[in-house]
């Protein structure tokens, strides 16, 4: 089978290897459709702290189970299905708390081990969620991103009332608008962004106000309109965000960071205490693939709107290099397997 492995930063090969087995407890999947994520950009570039090299990378990918190990239902086999990346242990103190994403063991396929850019990946047998069959394999494989936004969202308990502000009009910012939106139904989602086309796209997606905050200030404009957040999402993730989200949002708000920067966000005390801001964080997902798999059954989130290219796997060094190089057209792009 042909794998695609970062060998070490920025050196990708199309690698021929073995078809892999399935150990106990495990299924084997023939991939059908992988899509591209911010963190196999950055395995590949050398930018991801947690991978080791060599890695296949890839963490959103569907396909049919075609081989199960000792202890999993044969019956299996056939499946069409998506792969939570998260493995956890179930025993530690986060995975008691069923905060799986955070174990104390964690592994993400496509990072800490072998993933989903492959014509065939063994993994967890409870890791692979069966996919209903109206649903489609491009949005199927968008589980994996709406995840992340359901556990943003899963923290914090969106009411219809909140104002929300999301930061970034990217893939993060883009399913976390879609949730409030379709899921949660919160009245007023504004999203800001410096890059008009992303913002266009929010607009698609629902946002109700979208700002350009690269040529406006968020204060100016949120104060000429007297709109204080009650709930705010940094999915840009710049460690300055951290203070201006506090002074933006209404008192008794809360605020959700995702980021991974190693750079100190700088805030003062009293910007969090004086109005009793709530922050929180959300890492990955905590066992969210049913919850998006029941939103995709019932329409309640639209994938279809963030999926922009398409390409054969053999082309994915053009595939990335599209994605980190053009934000304004580029959101999901997806690798189709033979
Ligand atoms: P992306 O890079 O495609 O999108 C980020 C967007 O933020 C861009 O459109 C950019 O123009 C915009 N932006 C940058 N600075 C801004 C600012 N000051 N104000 C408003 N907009 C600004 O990235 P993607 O894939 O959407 O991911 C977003 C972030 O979420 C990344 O930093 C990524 O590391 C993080 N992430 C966190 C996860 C978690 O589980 N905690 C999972 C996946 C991604
Ligand atoms: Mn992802
Ligand atoms: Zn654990």
């Amino acid at each position: 089978m042909k794998s695609i492995v970062i060998e070490r930063p920025d050196i990708l090969t199309l690698d021929e290897r073995p078809i892999p087995e399935p150990g106990p407890g495990e299924v084997r999947v023939k991939v059908r459709l992988a899509g591209i994520c911010g963190s196999d950009s950055h395995i590949f570039r050398g930018h991801n702290p947690f991978a080791r090299y060599p890695r296949v990378i890839g963490h959103e990918f569907l396909g049919v189970i075609d081989a199960t190990g000792p202890g999993v239902d044969p019956e299996r086999c056939g499946e069409r299905v998506v792969v939570d990346p998260v493995i956890s242990c179930g025993e530690c103190y986060p995975c008691r708390q069923q905060r799986p994403n955070v174990c104390t063991s964690l592994a993400v396929l496509g990072v800490h081990r072998d993933g989903g850019f492959s014509e065939y990946a063994v993994v967890p047998a409870a890791n692979a969620w069966v996919l209903p069959e109206h649903i489609s394999d491009a949005y199927g494989v968008m589980t994996e991103p709406f995840t992340i936004a359901a556990n943003v969202t899963g923290q914090v308990a969106p009411q219809p009332d909140d104002i929300a502000l999301i930061y970034g009009a990217g893939p993060m910012g883009l399913t976390t608008l879609q949730v409030l939106k379709g899921v949660y139904q919160v009245s007023q989602v504004i999203v800001a962004d410096f890059i008009d086309e992303r913002l266009a796209m929010a607009r698609a997606c629902g946002a109700d106000w979208v700002i350009n905050n690269q040529e406006t200030p968020l204060n100016t404009l949120l104060a000429e309109r007297e709109t204080r957040p009650t709930l705010i999402i940094d999915a840009a993730c710049h460690p300055a965000i951290l203070a201006e989200a506090a002074a933006l949002a209404s008192p008794a708000g809360r605020i959700v960071i995702m980021g991974f920067s190693s750079r100190p966000s700088e805030i003062a005390q009293q910007a969090i205490t004086g109005k009793e801001l709530t922050i929180y964080s959300s890492r990955l997902n905590a066992r969210k693939f049913p919850v998006v798999i029941d939103w995709l059954t019932r329409g309640l989130i639209d994938p279809g709107k963030l999926v922009t290219h398409q390409f054969d796997y053999q082309q994915v060094t053009r595939a990335i290099e599209l994605f980190e190089t053009d934000q304004k057209q580029c959101c999901k792009v997806l690798l189709s397997f033979p």
